[in-house]
């Protein structure tokens, strides 16, 4: 299955994608990395790797809609089958959503529904939650609300700081995102944007079983 990564910054999930990929067995090759920033560090990565980049920069355009036809003539230029964010900070239009359905997905540094949106590790310890994780879900308008397409549990340690808390979450989600594509790819998590239930398969081990 031939991805295009959408990216904003850092983009160590895309240099976990671009390793998982390496893999002869791995069914997904990255074919274009977009960045709507130009100075997004993960772009560095990518061109390392061989994969070919493009810019699209949001400030260039006049509204939402024009740099969502954009980036949907992008992606649909370099044949991509998955489009998936990795890190991507735009909020995108909801027609540019629904001509992507059941072909986008995120990953979310909390344990959805729990903590949609920013800020999530120091909200988790506001709540005082003792087990938080990450999610990787197919994109829907609602923002961070799709069904869900795998999950790891990361447990909370007493003294952490949302930078430790971040980090551990961080190499969580490193493993749960090829995990994800690779459901996808073998057919066991679809969404057809009707009824997410019946068509999900969410067949999924825990990776990682915290023991409190
Ligand atoms: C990750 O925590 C991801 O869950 C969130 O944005 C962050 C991106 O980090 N959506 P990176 O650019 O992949 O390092």
């Amino acid at each position: 299955m031939k991805l295009a990564v959408l990216i904003s910054g850092r983009g160590s999930n895309l240099a976990a994608l671009i390793e998982a990929c390496r893999a002869e067995a791995f069914p997904a090759e990255i074919g274009l990395v977009i960045s709507n920033r130009p100075d997004a560090a993960g772009l560095a990565l990518a061109k390392q790797a061989g994969i070919a980049t493009q810019i699209i920069d949001h400030k260039t355009f006049d509204d939402r809609a024009s740099f969502d036809a954009a980036l949907d003539a992008a992606l649909h230029a370099s044949g991509a089958e998955l489009v998936v964010l990795a890190g991507f900070m735009r909020l995108l239009t909801d027609d540019f959503v629904n001509g992507w359905r059941g072909r986008m997905i995120n990953i979310h540094p909390s344990l959805l529904p729990a903590f949609k949106g920013t800020d999530v590790h120091q909200r988790a310890l506001d709540a005082g939650v003792k087990i938080t994780g990450c999610t990787v879900h197919f994109v829907t308008p609602e923002m961070d609300s799709g069904p869900i397409i795998a999950q790891a549990a990361v447990p909370v340690v007493a003294g952490d700081t949302s930078e430790t808390l971040a980090a551990r979450i961080l190499d969580a989600e490193h493993a749960l995102y090829p995990h994800a594509i690779r459901l996808i790819c073998d057919g066991r998590a679809s969404f057809d944007g009707t009824d997410h239930k019946k068509e999900a398969d969410t067949v999924c081990p825990p990776l990682i079983s915290p023991s409190i």
